[in-house]
């Protein structure tokens, strides 16, 4: 995206926070601060390597909108639907399974009609289904550091998923000051 020095417009619609989490429970609890976060309509697009915590961090957020019960990988039936506290319907949809060219799969599911839809969509290995994602979402990107630590880049476009990714830096400072999760600013 181009953005010009000082364009208020371009920076409203972009935002960027990075983290360290060093634990799976850590990574939980900022998938629980955004979660809390999430109204109908967001779409979080899940990106990373196998086993770099993208189903840790969804079942942080299936928590933070209060979703009972627990919450798996969806694999093998690519699509679980959860009912949120709020009313809301939950989609975990992880597209591990779609060949690089199988957007037609993914569209025989109706992948499409979930992302454009009132749920809160999550989705793993989005990368997949790049074509079929809203321009306004939110993306983070999952990497291994080492044995217990992981790294989250969270990268929002869009007017509605920017205020979405500055209303959780105010929270993930806030949880910071506890020493829960430390936001930093550089690697
Ligand atoms: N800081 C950390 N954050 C998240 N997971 C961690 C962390 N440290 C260790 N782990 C471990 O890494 C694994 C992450 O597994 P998870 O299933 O969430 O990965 P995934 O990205 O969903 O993998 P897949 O691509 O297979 O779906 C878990 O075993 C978890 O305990
Ligand atoms: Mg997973």
């Amino acid at each position: 995206m181009s953005m010009r020095r000082g364009s208020k417009q371009a920076l409203a619609q972009h935002s960027t926070l990075e983290l360290t989490t060093h634990s799976a429970a850590e990574t939980q609890e900022s998938g629980e601060r955004l979660g809390r976060l999430l109204q109908p309509g967001h779409v979080v697009a899940l990106i990373g390597e196998l086993g770099t915590g993208k189903t840790c961090l969804t079942q942080g957020i299936a928590r933070g909108l209060g979703v009972e019960g627990p919450v798996t990988s969806p694999t093998f039936i690519m699509v679980n639907e959860y009912r949120t506290a709020g009313g809301a319907v939950l989609y975990h949809i992880d597209c591990y399974r779609f060949q690089e060219q199988g957007m037609s799969e993914a569209l025989a599911i109706g992948v499409d009609e979930l992302l454009g839809g009132d749920g809160i969509c999550v989705v793993e290995w989005a990368e997949r289904i790049e074509p079929l994602l809203p321009p306004d979402r939110l993306t983070v990107t999952l990497l291994y550091v080492n044995h217990t630590a992981r790294r989250l880049c969270f990268e929002a476009s869009g007017e509605r998923h920017t205020a979405l990714l500055n209303s959780l830096k105010v929270q993930s400072l806030r949880g910071s000051a506890f020493g829960v999760v430390s936001p930093e600013s550089k690697p």
